[in-house]
């Protein structure tokens, strides 16, 4: 399944905050991930903008009056709103937020977001004694209620020189918003739990064992669980990418750091994916001092780590899905089945990491997925298509699954 905003019909909603110039780049993007942006500004942002900027960046005439002789002949009013496939609004202010929340109609904007019936992101952006102060608060509180998205504006320095919460946010937490509104949400109800990136154990102060994984699929599995609605807890070993928007994640060096915080989540996860490459063994012994190479044994005493996974596997749920993964570099099959099996596992994306388009820090990789009843080999594919790939399939086995006999003891573990 491809999700994205290709073809998708976009209504911008832009009213008057210094912000505005940063939505003007939002738009470029989204016209260059060719949706189709259709921009309302109100009187007050083209005090900030013009509305030339937007229509250049869009590619479309921007509409601005709600008694517009020409736009009212297509009726643009309820047109605006009823065929868009989804409606931001950004900046928001206070007023369009107070205007919303109230159910007026006095402008283009506000009568547009009314005849809408499609899912509407806000992204509030004002000083932060505005948007502290209890009407501001109490309004979007109204505006959640009607099931709008409002997203918590960032903090740190405004236009106005004063710190605090207020300022908009950052495109790459909206654009997740947005993709989530514009995907099925076939994970919808789901509580997903994902393990990414390496474990480190330490010799010493300065030295550890740990392994070349990048936790670029397990963020891309986190990330794509979310945009398709699911409720998302990433537990991630030491790695370099930003925490994906919308995800609550639990940073952790070892791999008994990593049990505790699996097993931790555990009851709560209807879903598990364990794509963390966990070191198998640890240094016997921790050196408080850093080791001096005179004196430095030639040889490391290992001590096994615990099987995080086998121990999912044993503490199972009754409808609970167990996900892992398998990096081998022959007998990918074989491997596979095997601690599917032994770890009793529901499904098992192996993958080869021999070959560079498949590796730990590359940004591709090609899987085979093995369940109980078969094997699937996957197209090589950018890790987030793999990741939606994966999804497809876990959603399929969850559906299929709460049509079987027994399926209450299913749905008990989703409540
Ligand atoms: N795994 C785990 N805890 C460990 C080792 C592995 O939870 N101590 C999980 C990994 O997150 C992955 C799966 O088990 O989902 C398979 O990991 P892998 O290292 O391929 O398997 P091992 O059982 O360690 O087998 P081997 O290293 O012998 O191939």
């Amino acid at each position: 399944m491809r999700t994205g905003f290709a073809g998708k019909k976009v209504l911008v909603g832009v009213t008057g905050s210094i912000a505005a110039f940063k939505v003007a780049g939002w738009v470029s993007t989204l016209a260059k991930a060719e949706a189709q942006v259709s921009v309302v500004m109100t009187e007050s942002a083209c005090r900030f903008v013009t509305p030339l900027t937007f229509a250049a960046l869009s590619g479309n005439q921007v509409h601005r009056e709600l008694f517009d002789p020409g736009g009212e002949e297509r009726m643009d009013h309820i047109a605006l709103g009823r065929d868009a496939d989804l409606v931001l609004i950004a900046p928001a202010t206070a007023a369009t937020i107070a205007r919303l929340a109230n159910g007026l109609a006095d402008d283009l904007l506000s009568t547009a977001v009314l005849a809408a019936r499609v899912p509407i992101i806000i992204c509030p952006a004002m000083n932060s004694r505005m948007y502290l102060h209890p009407a501001t608060q109490e309004n979007i509180g109204r505006l959640k209620k009607f099931g709008y998205q409002v997203l918590t504006p960032g903090e740190g320095m405004m236009a106005c020189r004063e710190e605090g919460t207020g300022r908009l946010p950052e495109w790459e937490e909206v654009s997740e918003y947005l993709l989530r509104a514009l995907t099925p949400q076939d994970l919808l109800g789901e509580r997903v739990v994902v393990t990414a990136g390496p474990t480190r154990e330490a010799l010493d102060p300065a030295r550890f064992l740990s392994n070349r994984s990048s936790g670029k699929m397990g963020y891309a599995l986190a990330r794509t669980a979310f945009r398709r609605g699911a409720q998302v807890q990433l537990v991630s070993g030491p790695v370099s990418l930003p925490v994906p928007p919308g995800i609550d994640c639990k940073f952790v060096t070892t791999a008994r750091e990593m049990r505790e915080a699996t097993l931790g989540r555990s009851d709560w996860a209807t879903i598990i994916v364990k794509s963390a490459a966990v070191s198998d063994f640890r240094p016997a012994f921790e050196q408080a001092e850093k080791v001096k190479k005179e004196t430095a044994p030639r040889s490391v005493e290992l001590a096994e780590n615990p099987d995080i996974l086998a121990e999912l596997g044993k503490s199972k749920k009754k409808g609970q899905l167990l996900v892992g993964f398998a990096a081998e570099s022959a007998n990918l099959e074989g491997e596979g089945r095997r601690k599917l099996e032994k770890k009793n596992l529901d499904l098992i994306a192996v993958n080869s990491i021999t070959s560079e388009t498949t590796g730990f820090a590359a940004d591709t990789n090609q899987i085979l997925l093995l369940d109980r009843h078969g094997a699937e080999q996957l197209p090589l594919a950018d890790k987030e298509q793999v990741a939606d790939m994966i999804w497809d399939r876990a959603a399929v086995m969850i559906k299929s699954r709460s049509e079987e006999p027994g399926k209450q003891e299913i749905q008990a573990c989703r409540q």
